[in-house]
């Protein structure tokens, strides 16, 4: 199967990750209403103050008003392709209507792919709806 044209910007965006203290690079595009949003993991000399490239990229698709998220690819150097931590999972679960719906694929550079849906990767996830 060839490459998406959201797996190929995954891809590039993860030459704009700022990964200094792990060297794990990783770059995510998510299409929300849409229109394709950029992200890639962004850390800090404060260990703790890291964040992931999925929720850089949900994050930038929310601050454009773009709320519904259709589809998520991430890519990593990692083989097999590493799939998104359980935190950014939960973000993305909170812009997605349907989660079975919103594909969720891992890729690397050497063309190697794993995918799921959002609903595989967050069964009964908390939506907010137990909310008073
Ligand atoms: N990271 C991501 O960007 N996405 C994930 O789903 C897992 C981890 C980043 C955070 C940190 O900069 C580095 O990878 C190592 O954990």
């Amino acid at each position: 199967m060839s490459q998406s044209d959201l797996e190929k910007q995954a891809l590039a965006l993860q030459q704009r990750a700022y990964a200094p203290y792990s060297k794990f690079r990783v770059g995510a595009a998510v299409r929300a209403d849409g229109r394709v949003f950029e992200g890639a993991n962004v850390e800090n000399a404060s260990y703790g103050l890291a964040i992931c490239a999925e929720r850089t990229a949900m994050f930038a698709a929310v601050l454009a008003g773009c709320r519904q998220l259709e589809e998520v690819v991430v890519c990593t150097d990692v083989s097999p392709p590493s799939s998104p931590c359980g935190a950014c999972r939960q973000v993305l679960a909170e812009f997605a209507t349907d989660p079975a719906r919103v594909t969720v694929t891992a890729i690397n550079g050497k063309g190697e792919r794993r995918s799921w849906t959002l609903a595989q990767l967050l069964p009964d996830s908390f939506s907010g709806r137990e909310l008073p």
